[in-house]
Parts: C-alpha cells; sequence; structure tokens
C-alpha cells in the first residue's frame, strides 16, 4: 500500500470507480487537451523525451504522449487504476504504484505532469508541498512541471451538482455534496456510485467519497516558491474549452499551472 500513515481518501475512492474511470469521464478529449497544452509547453523549451505522468490513473493523460513517442513512467496510489492502464498498454509503460505525498525519484524527466486533479486531492497545504517536492526531484535540470488545480468555480458547480447518466451498461451517479457558496480553499466531497445494468458488466459500486481541496492561485504560487518551482505560466480553461489568461476563478473550471525548477 503506497502513503502508509496519511488518510487514504483518495486511493479508497480510485479503488472503487476504476472499473468504470473510463466511461465516466468518457468525455475528456485528451488530443484536444493536448493542442492546447503541448504549444505552451514548447514556448517554454520542452525538449522531447521522458514524462514522468504522476496520477496517472488509467493511463488517458499519458495515452497521446505514448502515440508521440516519449518514454513514459505513470505512478499512481490506486493499484486499481493502473490494472486498466495495464490492459491498454502492456509492458510499453512503467507502471508503478506511489503515492505523491511521498513520490520516489524515478529519474530525471524532461517533463512532469499531473493531469485532471490528483494535485487537488492534496488537502492541505504540507500535502501539497510534500507532491510539488517529489515533482520537482524528478525533473531534468531544464525539465518542465505541468499541473491542473480546479477553480473555485468546479467546487461550487460539478461538486454541488447531482449527475446520472447510463453508459455501457451502468447507472454512474455523482452526488455533489458542496455548495454555490463554499468559501476559497474549502475542502468539498462528493459522492460516486454505478450500478450494474446488464449481466456481467461487474459489481455494483457502493458509494464512496472523494474529497478535494480547493488551493487559489496565491497559496498555490506560495507553494511553487517554497518548494525550489518557479512558476512560468498561468491559464485559466474555460468552459468554451480555450485556455485564457489571465485566470479568472469564477469563469474558468481549472487553472493549469506550468513552472521549472530554480
Ligand atoms: C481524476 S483522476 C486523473 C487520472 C489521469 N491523470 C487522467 O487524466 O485520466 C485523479 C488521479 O489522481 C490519483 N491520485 C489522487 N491522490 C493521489 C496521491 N496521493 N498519489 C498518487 N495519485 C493520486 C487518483 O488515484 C486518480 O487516478
Amino acid at each position: 500500500m503506497a502513503g502508509e500513515g496519511r488518510p487514504r481518501w483518495a486511493e479508497i475512492a480510485y479503488e472503487a470507480i476504476a472499473p468504470v474511470y473510463d466511461e465516466f469521464t468518457h468525455e475528456n478529449d485528451y488530443e484536444t487537451w493536448f493542442g492546447l497544452l503541448l504549444p505552451e509547453l514548447e514556448r517554454h523549451g520542452l525538449r522531447t523525451g521522458r514524462l514522468l505522468d504522476v496520477g496517472c490513473g488509467s493511463g488517458k493523460s499519458f495515452a497521446p504522449m505514448l502515440a508521440r513517442g516519449w518514454s513514459i513512467v505513470g505512478c499512481d496510489v490506486s493499484a486499481a487504476m493502473l490494472k486498466r492502464g495495464r490492459e491498454k498498454v502492456g509492458d510499453s509503460v512503467r507502471l508503478e504504484v506511489a503515492d505523491m505525498r511521498e513520490l520516489p525519484t524515478y529519474g530525471e524527466f524532461e517533463l512532469v505532469w499531473a493531469l485532471n486533479d490528483p494535485v487537488n486531492y492534496m488537502l492541505d497545504e504540507q500535502e501539497l508541498d510534500l507532491a510539488l517536492d517529489g515533482m520537482r526531484r524528478n525533473l531534468s535540470p531544464d525539465g518542465l512541471l505541468m499541473f491542473d488545480a480546479n477553480t473555485i468555480l468546479t467546487y461550487r458547480g460539478f461538486f454541488a451538482e447531482q449527475i446520472e447518466f447510463e453508459r455501457d451498461g451502468w447507472r454512474m451517479i455523482w452526488r455533489g455534496r458542496s455548495s454555490a457558496e463554499i468559501e476559497p480553499g474549502a475542502v468539498s466531497e462528493a459522492e460516486f456510485e454505478a450500478v450494474p445494468l446488464e449481466e456481467g458488466v461487474g459489481e455494483p459500486i457502493t458509494p464512496e467519497l472523494h474529497r478535494e481541496r480547493h488551493f487559489p492561485l496565491e497559496q498555490i504560487l506560495a507553494a511553487l516558491e517554497r518548494s525550489g518551482l518557479e512558476c512560468l505560466d498561468v491559464f485559466g480553461y474555460g468552459v468554451d474549452e480555450a485556455m485564457h489568461q489571465p485566470l479568472d476563478e469564477d469563469e474558468h473550471y481549472k487553472a493549469i499551472y506550468i513552472a521549472r525548477a530554480v
């Protein structure tokens, strides 16, 4: 088990959701995201080579880089999520169970990223610092770090909504427990459950809690500095599926940070 002694909310939640994670997130279009993100990384001198995907889950976030010929190490706190990744990529990617709050040093990577929420599973500033320290230790001297952090708009919206839909033989239910009034920096919770509708798709997934913390811009910038990282750029990702500057916490649903070691 990764992260012995630390709260295991994320691990428990992802062990549960793993059988239907790809189905639940079927609308996520990583090729479109990379079409936006890669030029920004290249503008900051990205060199092709090795990617460390932290919180890689079932491999959706590294798939486009694998297709582009990158050598990839992926790690995640959930063995069940990695198992789904392994089914897709076999031995072509090194996949390791690891907690980003105590990330091993796997080598020197031209690019380290944590995409689609891993950073928000850090529930206080100490955990955020541990994650950023670990990612910095894996950077090559001119390597780039990129990660996203959900904005307050996401915690007042998606984490306050109930969403229910059917797909691939499952009914999936997301019950946000947050509210439109939560304060910046708060921890929000949502419950996920899935009910099989057809024989043979799998066992029912009983409700599990996703707990995420909102980190405002100034907290992330201060944490980057404490971890010996220089913030190169911050973008807001909007409902129009475009990147914007400056970040607007009330308009954009994700903040995207690009940094490098000082
Ligand atoms: C929304 S998923 C994103 C997965 C993948 N990056 C993607 O884009 O599909 C968030 C991932 O963060 C991982 N995660 C959360 N807390 C973590 C931790 N402390 N250490 C490593 N991974 C963590 C979860 O297990 C999950 O796979």
